[in-house]
């Protein structure tokens, strides 16, 4: 589903990755982990194609996106569901706005997006839900709602960039559950996190990485 080939990312005079080479199969669940700093984030915006790597290549569901024209961007998109740890809902959309609007922008019909929203929000646990205001949920449920956004589309990777980092403890084991719920449906899941109680506690396989350096996969 994804393989990296001796992928190097420099911004400036900065090695945020170098010489990184790992696969991963489909329907795998992994953590990108290592201190703050050691190139976690750089190596998920690689795969979703919001950075390009500066050598080496990057396949990412047959699709190489080490040469991926801005055209052909949103084609990749719309196989990979991207959660961010501050959830950027949109605070005067309903949830199921919120979670409906990439559908709204392909042009599906309302009862398709209808159908879809009511079945995500009904995954993360926000049945009957919808028509709420993100601001009047916990930060638990609304990274919920961004979780269910990112799987509207049925995308086969799901991307999250420390989900669990603006949440306590109890949140983030529901976070967690959610996204190995969603793993065991056959998507294709990563977490960047340095949490290692979270790590401990669902324990998968975890690319590790110091000052972008790939040390442990
Ligand atoms: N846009 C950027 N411009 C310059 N340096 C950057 C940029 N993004 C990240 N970096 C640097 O790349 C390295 C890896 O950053 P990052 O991938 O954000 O690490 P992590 O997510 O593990 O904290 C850091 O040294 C960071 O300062
Ligand atoms: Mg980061």
């Amino acid at each position: 589903m994804i393989r990296a080939y001796h992928v190097t990312k420099r911004y400036g005079d900065v090695h945020a990755l170098r010489d990184v080479t790992v696969k991963l199969g489909k329907g795998e669940f992994c953590y990108v982990t290592g201190p703050s700093g050691a190139g976690k984030t750089t190596m998920l915006k690689m795969l979703y194609g919001a950075v390009q790597p500066t050598e080496g290549k990057l396949l990412v569901g047959g699709v190489d996106v080490s040469r991926l024209s801005k055209r052909r961007l949103p084609y990749l998109r719309r196989n990979i569901g991207i959660v961010f740890q501050d959830f950027k809902l949109i605070p005067t959309r309903t949830l199921a706005e919120n979670v409906g609007l990439a559908l709204e922008v392909l042009g599906t019909s309302r009862d398709v997006i209808d159908r879809r929203v009511n079945a995500v929000l009904g995954i993360v646990g926000l049945r009957g839900r919808g028509h709420e205001y993100p601001p009047t949920l916990s930060g638990g449920e609304q990274q919920r709602v961004a979780v269910a956004r990112a799987i509207v589309n049925d995308p086969s990777i799901l991307l999250a960039d420390e989900p669990t980092g603006n949440l306590d403890g109890a949140m983030a084991i529901e976070v967690m559950e959610i996204l190995q719920a969603i793993n065991l449906r056959g998507t294709t899941v990563m977490v960047a996190t340095h949490d290692t109680g979270l790590m401990n506690r669902f324990p998968f396989r975890k690319l590790r990485f110091e000052a972008g350096r790939l040390v442990e996969s």
